[in-house]
């Protein structure tokens, strides 16, 4: 266990606000770190703020800026001591990536330029990356490893993930003072059991889970099963589903890894199990009590039949494992959705 006393500086959330943000938020504040948000609440809202200052009992400084904007990045950091960031600010829906490319690249690739050379300026060389499985593309292995190969994305929100990954490799390279932790993401999903922190999403998300949520309440007539011609056992899209409250944990046990041998680490932050379409439909049946009716559509462009991660790295050098499973997932979304539905 990481004896957090030794940091006295702070750790800097750019993001902070949104969905997996707050939750980082909650497990770093719970493992007694002080925190600073920095977030434009371009997809989220000050009632997560409250959400995690409700749930953890203690508060932090929240920044409204832009981590694009290198001199609001420049006053956060005159006035606050930090001692490392975790980037998790940018855009993360891949058909709104598709429509609007530009946008995912000024915001994706400009905040972590900006975030990087006002850290290197004021000497803070520690950062933990949200990345996603997204740079894996459409692996041929799966199981798929971080030796795995990444770079052919079939989409631009995946690609601005690897070009991040591509600025913090070519970082170290040029210095290697510093401390840069990789997490690959696989697909998030669920609140925290407390409903008082999750996704905001609206009437037509564009990931399963919350559409889940939806046909199970009757706000939509029925859920889209996207695609039943995969090379896969029933037919449907196999993915990697984690409780975003395992998610967040694992950005806490990554912090161990900014205070060893300067280096570019990475790891895959999934279960380990895939979960087909059909066979997520039923464990939210379970977990709801619903019965949810789907009707079967094409398969969305750009969507791959199977993708989930190997995380013996992360189990092996972190001590991370995921301990909720699908169920737990199904059940704490159901139980935020009707919170906010
Ligand atoms: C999962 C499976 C769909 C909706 C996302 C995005 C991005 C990433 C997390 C960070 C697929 C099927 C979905 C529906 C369906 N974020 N589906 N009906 O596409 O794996 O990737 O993961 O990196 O947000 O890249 O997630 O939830 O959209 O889809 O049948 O209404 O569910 O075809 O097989 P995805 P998803």
């Amino acid at each position: 266990n990481i004896d957090n006393k030794a940091y006295k500086k702070k750790i800097l959330l750019t993001g902070g606000a949104g969905y997996i943000g707050s939750h980082v938020a909650v497990s770093l504040l719970e493992s007694g770190f002080d925190i600073v948000i920095a977030d434009n609440l371009s997809n989220s809202s000050e009632e997560s703020l409250s959400g995690i200052r409700k749930i953890t009992g203690r508060d932090f400084t929240f920044y409204n800026i832009d981590v694009c904007d290198k001199s609001l990045l420049v006053d956060l950091f005159e006035k606050e001591e930090l001692d490392a960031a975790i980037h998790l600010a940018g855009y993360k829906a891949v058909g709104d990536a598709v429509k609007s490319p530009l946008k995912y690249y000024r915001n994706n690739i400009a905040s972590t330029t900006s975030l990087l050379e006002v850290m290197d300026n004021y000497g803070v060389r520690k950062i933990i990356l949200s990345s996603s499985a997204n740079v894996y593309g459409e692996s041929s292995v799966v199981p798929v490893t971080e030796g795995c190969e990444t770079g052919n994305c079939t989409n631009p929100y995946g690609r601005t993930k690897w070009v991040q990954e591509e600025m913090l490799r070519d970082v170290f390279t040029s210095d290697d003072r510093w401390n840069i932790v990789i997490l690959r993401y696989f697909n998030p999903a669920g609140a925290h059991p407390s409903g008082l922190i999750g996704e905001m999403y609206g009437k037509s998300p564009s990931n399963i889970v919350p559409s889940l949520a939806l046909a199970a309440n009757g706000d939509i007539p029925y859920f889209k099963v996207l695609g039943t011609r995969y090379n896969t056992p029933d037919g449907t899209g196999i993915r990697d589903y984690i409780h975003i409250t395992d998610l967040a944990n694992g950005h806490v046990m990554a912090i161990k890894k900014l205070y060893s041998q300067p280096n570019v680490y990475t790891y895959n932050l999934g279960t380990g199990r895939g979960y087909s379409v059909l066979e997520t439909i039923k464990a939210f049946e379970k977990a709801s009590g619903r019965e949810i009716p789907y009707k079967i559509e094409a398969a969305r462009d750009g969507d791959i039949a199977e993708m989930y991660a190997c995380s013996d790295k992360a189990r092996e050098e972190l001590g991370w494992t995921a301990k909720y499973g699908i169920e737990d997932i199904c059940r704490s979304a159901w139980n935020w959705h009707n919170k906010i539905y």
